[in-house]
């Protein structure tokens, strides 16, 4: 209609040609290159700040997990066959969702786990470290404005996952119940009122960790019982993440949530060969659970990783093998590695309560959290500029003492930050017992 009328058309291309200078100009000046806006608020890093801090000052570094001593033998021994082996394809691309002989023996050892037979090729997913498992199953499970449940304090990806993702995070933090005598994880606790307010309609899943980083918790069976039945009230996942399945401290007993009635057709578990076997650098993890759920974790693989080392995976299937063979004797990695955890964690709280702190004793993994504020008046917070005082107390310690850990508050939500204040974690895997 407007274009018949000749002047207008001549104001129309005008306009036109206005709102395309300024489209280009607008890309220019608001820099095309900019972080996209999913990601805009993630850019800070615990760990790359942390890792530079142990860089300039070399102190004695108990701040990111892994271990400082060798990986099994049988396990390297593998990695160093596969890759010299005499079949030429060990060394080229394998199955996308995981390498056959992977497959089978993660779902040989998890179908005696979970008394059920899990199909290796539907039922198991290989993925670069238990923190692409994370990945997949967040991002294949999350369309926007789902709610996501997760516990404090938590492992610090969780978040950025579930908010590039269009996802909501809720948070409900554990709590120490006790705060005189010895504090053990256990003692830390969520409020089951408070978890039970947060379970609506909208609640996509929760993600559990346990045995749990940084605490050492390992839940209980109440506590999972509890989380199961309000996941199936409101028909949500749970992502579970079981990294540190193998280091629980007797007499506590790892359960694993998808073994409880009704849980394994909502539970996507995820594991780590880089913990199961002291070999972080490998980048192996998995996640297993019913082929609906799993399908998703596929499709988000299949589009990024598509397919992960094969000589590693191949190593990694000659470990399980191996283990499930001693499965149950004392001589199994499964059941030596906390074992010889044990020595260390007892050095490490006996060290942190010399010094003056207070430390919640573990019951499985390999770090520690440690109450600090008894040595507050040791310290000299104000030469550091943090906003929070466990970031203030780590750096002046790295800097002043040589000894590093990571601020917990890095652990927490925003709104409750302040909860990790107190507490300074180290990763007693590294400590060397005479
Ligand atoms: C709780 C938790 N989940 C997942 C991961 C990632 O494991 P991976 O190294 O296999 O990616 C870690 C590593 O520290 C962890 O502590």
């Amino acid at each position: 209609m407007l274009t018949r009328v000749p002047f207008l058309r001549a104001v129309q291309s005008q306009l036109l040609r206005n709102s395309t200078t300024e489209v280009i100009n607008n890309y220019t000046t608001m820099s095309k290159f900019d972080l996209p806006d999913r990601f805009v608020g993630n850019d800070k890093s615990v760990w790359v700040e942390y890792i530079q801090l142990a860089l300039q000052h070399k102190p004695v570094n108990l701040g990111q997990g892994f271990p400082n001593f060798h990986a099994p033998e049988n396990v390297r021994k593998a990695l160093a066959n596969a890759a010299l082996n005499e079949n030429p394809l060990l060394n080229q691309y394998t199955r996308g969702f995981g390498h056959p002989r992977l497959v089978n023996a993660i779902a040989a050892l998890y179908s005696k786990l979970l008394s059920r037979k899990l199909d290796p090729t539907t039922e198991v997913i290989v993925t670069a470290g238990a923190y692409e498992a994370l990945y997949a199953a967040i991002q294949g499970h999350t369309s926007p404005g789902d709610e996501w449940i997760i516990i404090e304090p938590f492992f610090d990806c969780y978040e950025p996952m579930i908010r590039t993702a269009g996802g909501i995070p809720k948070f409900i933090p554990l709590k120490p119940t006790k705060n005189s005598g010895i504090i053990s994880s256990g003692d830390w606790m969520y409020d089951k009122n408070e978890m039970a307010s947060l379970f609506n309609k909208r609640t996509k899943g929760i993600i559990l960790n346990t045995p749990h980083n940084p605490l050492g918790k390992v839940f209980t069976h109440d506590e999972l019982s509890f989380i199961a039945d309000l996941a199936k009230k409101w028909n949500t996942l749970v992502v579970s993440d079981e990294v540190y399945e193998w280091m629980v401290y007797k007499p506590h007993e790892h359960i694993r949530i998808a073994t409880l009635p009704d849980m394994y057709e909502r539970t996507i578990t995820i594991g780590s060969a880089g913990k199961t076997f002291s070999v972080t650098g490998w980048k192996i993890g998995w996640a297993y659970g019913p082929a609906n759920l799993l399908k998703n974790l596929q499709v988000v693989h299949q589009n990024s990783l598509y397919t992960c080392s094969t000589p590693i995976q191949e190593a990694v299937a000659v470990g399980f093998e191996e283990e499930l063979k001693k499965f149950g004797q004392p001589d199994c990695y499964f059941t030596s590695l906390a074992e010889e955890l044990l020595e260390k964690r007892d050095f490490m709280a006996k060290f942190l309560a010399d010094v003056g702190m207070a430390p919640t004793i573990p019951e499985a993994g390999y770090f520690m959290v440690a109450n600090w504020t008894q040595l507050e008046k040791n310290v000299n917070l104000d030469e550091e500029q943090d906003e929070y005082k466990d970031y203030r107390f780590t750096k002046w310690m790295t800097k002043n003492v040589g000894l590093q850990g990571i601020p917990p508050s890095a652990f927490y939500s925003k709104e409750h930050k302040h909860l990790g204040e107190d507490n300074v974690r180290y990763c007693f895997i590294k400590v060397i017992v005479n």
